[in-house]
């Protein structure tokens, strides 16, 4: 499949079956996520599923729903909102981030990647995720979900860790300017839900005729790991 091809198919797809999530936007929808809700949902989604996430993420916006509120917050109370979620140091630097953002002007996010990538606990996987899903900036979203889609379309050899840089360079060979949040999502959610780790469900997958996995017979078998 061409480049073109390949986002057609997938950005339809997720037209008619992105999940609805309490962060997101629904596709089409012509306003995008807030910032603090997709900064907040995806330092969660580091850590944990969708469906052990999503509560903890509606108790934080019942209990803060801005993020000049969650700056204000005195620790010990974000710990205990925290407690279940585990790894604490994150729950620390999200506090630390709140408090960077609320001192901006405005207690706005930067709209960049650069910018995002500069604040206390913010790695490159979650700057590129704001900036795309929040700004619609053409950042390259690759987690887990997104590695494994790039592995088997293209039927990578080279097997994880190691290959990590060739498949997030496989990844962004398909960003564009158009609907960059929304390919990013697409891309995690057919990670989630159809390219799954194990028993990918190939029939309902929009890239099925053009993945290099599928054609070998054993799709599950990618991405191929190295030995520990
Ligand atoms: N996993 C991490 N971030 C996600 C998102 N924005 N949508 C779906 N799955 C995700």
């Amino acid at each position: 499949l061409s480049v073109a091809e390949t986002r057609r198919r997938l950005l339809a797809w997720y037209d008619k079956s992105a999940r609805s999530l309490p962060w997101r936007a629904p596709p089409g929808a012509h306003r995008r996520a807030d910032p603090y809700h997709v900064w907040l949902s995806e330092v969660m989604l580091q850590q944990t599923t969708v469906p052990h996430a999503t509560p903890y993420f509606l108790k934080f916006l019942a209990t803060w729903p801005t993020v000049a509120d969650l700056s204000a917050a005195p620790d010990e109370a974000v710990m205990a909102a925290w407690a279940g979620l585990g790894y604490y140091a994150r729950a620390r630097n999200l506090l630390a981030c709140a408090r960077a953002v609320a001192a901006l002007p405005g207690a706005a996010f930067p709209d960049t990647e650069e910018a995002l990538r500069a604040l206390p606990g913010v790695g490159a996987y979650t700057a590129a995720a704001v900036a795309a899903i929040a700004f619609d900036r053409a950042a390259n979203v690759v987690d887990g979900n997104v590695e494994r889609v790039m592995a088997r379309l293209y039927a990578v050899e080279e097997a994880l860790p190691a290959g990590k840089p060739a498949l997030k360079a496989l990844a962004a060979g398909l960003v564009t300017g158009e609907r960059p949040g929304d390919w990013a999502q697409a891309l995690m959610d057919l990670g989630a839900t159809v390219c799954r780790p194990k028993a990918p469900q190939c029939e309902a997958c929009p890239l099925a005729g053009g993945c290099a996995a599928r054609a070998t017979g054993a799709p599950e078998s990618y991405p191929r790991k190295q030995a520990k």
